[in-house]
């Protein structure tokens, strides 16, 4: 199959590319392939919404800026926080006019949230649903765009680069991918003149996460095979307060947003315990918080501490935060007399591919946008709700480069997926163990506090899990858990590899070693 841009990722970074490009060249055909349903993804559960200087008089692209340098604690590349925030506003109103609705005050201006290292109100969101409301949107606009062509169920294996055309060349470049067919089995060569990776976080290399279990890593996996260049893994971010459980898998997130709406965090016997740690208060940055709280139960040997929202105006919460009032309800939590369990949880990927500021990776060809790249945005710490706007942002800057230059492409005979000598794995079981073993392992050895000596002890784990399922991938036919587990392998061995040479601390990146 041959299509001018494809993308792998039905996102807000992958539908927002999409829908530009589509709008601009109406001759020209985009191909999105997801692995699941068509919304299926971190975007849809997004909660607190989009930071955005809206009104300079309240505001300032300065104090936003500021801010994002700071949460980024000295690493962020400061043209690009300029570059990102002052975009934001015309960025977000293009969102506002393909459908997605806002909340607003009684003054009918959007009405804007707090969130940890904010210093102003500059959060634009809808209830506590934001992330949901803007994929329906976006889904909508899709869907009107008869030259856009989404492929829901279609899992992308790998890129197409000179290593599958057998070719040997310095400069490497992108000529699509391998793409699996979830419903029939079969192996799709997708070719494209320009391929976008937009496959979004890796929350699930922690089995502890806010992520959904798409999150696992397998557009940094893809782009770390194909020899891109991958930054900046260490900096994974662990949000503060997911509604504790002690089950394993996706935890629900209680929203930052509820801290910036006044909500404290207290130990099990009541002690507000962020006062002693930071200035800020519950309203430090996130990196900052989850280090405390770690610290507290490390202290204290419980396994949770508690978000106090008891003091807070009832109707005004449940107007906020629908969705998070009613999943503490049905958890036996009413926010008005029981404080909430809370603990962190695997949330964000500050690293990933390196892109430059037209979402350029270092293969030709080869783009990347929203959570699975490393922009310089983050630093070593992200902003809170600084992501969609950063996919919104990227997603902007690849489709200008697209109306700027043509994209040189070479025709190449390429050959399609080989699976000689394979078969249906007999049994599952050693997929769903070297899993389970990966994200203990992850969890135990590489969490919010590292040692060089439990990262020493993460690497030679994993290099027996590693040996093993390379094995199995070699002689199975695909499928899609054996190519996530194979993925998520390879982006832990690059959150441990690149930890192991971070020796300063910074931001949500912290080594006793480096004390
Ligand atoms: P995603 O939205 O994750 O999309 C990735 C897509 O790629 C999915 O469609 C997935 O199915 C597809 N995909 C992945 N691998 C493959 C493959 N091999 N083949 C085919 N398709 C594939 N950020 C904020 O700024 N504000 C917030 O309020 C906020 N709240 C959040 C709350 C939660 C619970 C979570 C989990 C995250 C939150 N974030 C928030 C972070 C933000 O939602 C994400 O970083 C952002 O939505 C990522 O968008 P994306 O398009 O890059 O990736
Ligand atoms: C939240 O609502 O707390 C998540 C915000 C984010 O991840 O930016």
């Amino acid at each position: 199959m041959k299509t001018h841009l494809f993308i792998i990722g039905s996102g807000v970074a992958g539908l927002t590319l999409a829908v530009k490009f589509a709008e601009r060249f109406p001759k020209k055909k985009i191909t999105i392939v997801t692995k699941g349903d068509a919304d299926e993804s971190n975007t849809k559960y997004a909660q607190g919404g989009v930071a955005v200087v809206l009104d300079e008089k309240t505001d300032s692209f300065q104090k936003h800026i500021e801010d994002t340098l700071i949460a980024g604690d000295g690493l962020c590349d400061k043209a690009v926080v300029d570059m990102v925030i002052t975009e934001g506003p015309k960025r977000l109103k293009e969102l506002m006019v393909w459908g997605a609705q806002f909340d607003v005050d009684k003054t009918g201006n959007l009405d804007l949230g707090k969130e940890g290292g904010h210093s102003q109100y500059r959060v634009v969101h809808h209830k506590d649903i934001t992330g949901y409301e803007i994929e329906r949107a976006l889904l909508s606009r899709v869907h009107q765009l008869e030259n856009i062509s989404l492929l829901p169920h279609h899992f992308a294996i790998d890129l197409i680069t000179e290593h599958q055309l057998k070719q040997v060349s310095k400069n490497i470049t992108c000529y699509g991918a391998y793409v699996l067919n979830q419903k029939n089995g079969e192996i799709l060569t997708i070719q494209a003149e320009s391929t976008v990776l937009a496959a979004g976080g890796i929350g699930r290399v922690y089995g502890h996460t806010t992520n959904p279990t798409i999150a696992t890593g397998d557009g940094i996996a893809m782009a770390y095979r194909a020899k891109a260049r991958i930054k900046d893994m260490e900096f994974v971010q662990f949000h503060p307060t997911a509604l504790y459980s002690n089950q394993e898998g996706s935890a629900f997130l209680i929203s930052e947003a509820v801290r910036g709406f006044g909500a404290y965090l207290r130990t099990k016997n009541g002690n507000r315990f962020m006062l002693t740690y930071d200035d800020r208060a519950e309203l430090a940055s996130r990196d900052i918080v989850s280090q405390c709280i770690d610290n507290e139960l490390k202290k204290s040997g419980e396994s949770c501490v508690y978000l106090d929202c008891t003091h807070l105006d009832l109707e005004a919460f449940k107007c906020h935060f629908p969705n998070i009032y009613q999943t503490c309800l049905e958890n036996n939590i009413d926010i008005s007399k029981n404080w909430i369990p809370v603990v962190p949880a695997s949330h964000y990927l500050c690293g990933g591919i390196e892109v430059d500021a037209q979402g350029k990776t270092s293969i030709t060809n080869l783009f990347a946008c929203g959570e699975c790249t490393r922009t310089g945005l983050h630093g070593a710490n992200r902003l809170a709700s600084n992501s969609l706007l950063e996919a919104l942002v990227y997603a902007h800057n690849i489709y200008k480069y697209h109306c700027g230059n043509s994209m040189i492409y070479k025709e190449q005979i390429i050959p399609s997926w080989n699976d000689d000598g394979t078969n249906i794995p007999k049994e599952h079981i050693v997929i769903k163990h070297n899993l389970k073993e990966l994200q203990s392992l992850m969890r135990d050895y590489v969490g919010i506090v590292r040692s060089n000596y439990r990262l020493n002890k993460a690497i030679t784990h994993l290099d027996v899990i590693y040996k093993e399922v390379e094995e199995l991938y070699r002689v199975s036919k695909i499928s899609t858990t054996l190519c996530e587990l194979r993925n998520m392998i390879n982006v832990a061995h690059l959150i441990i590899g690149q930890s192991l040479n971070r020796k300063e601390n910074k931001g949500g990146y912290y080594n006793i070693d480096n004390l």
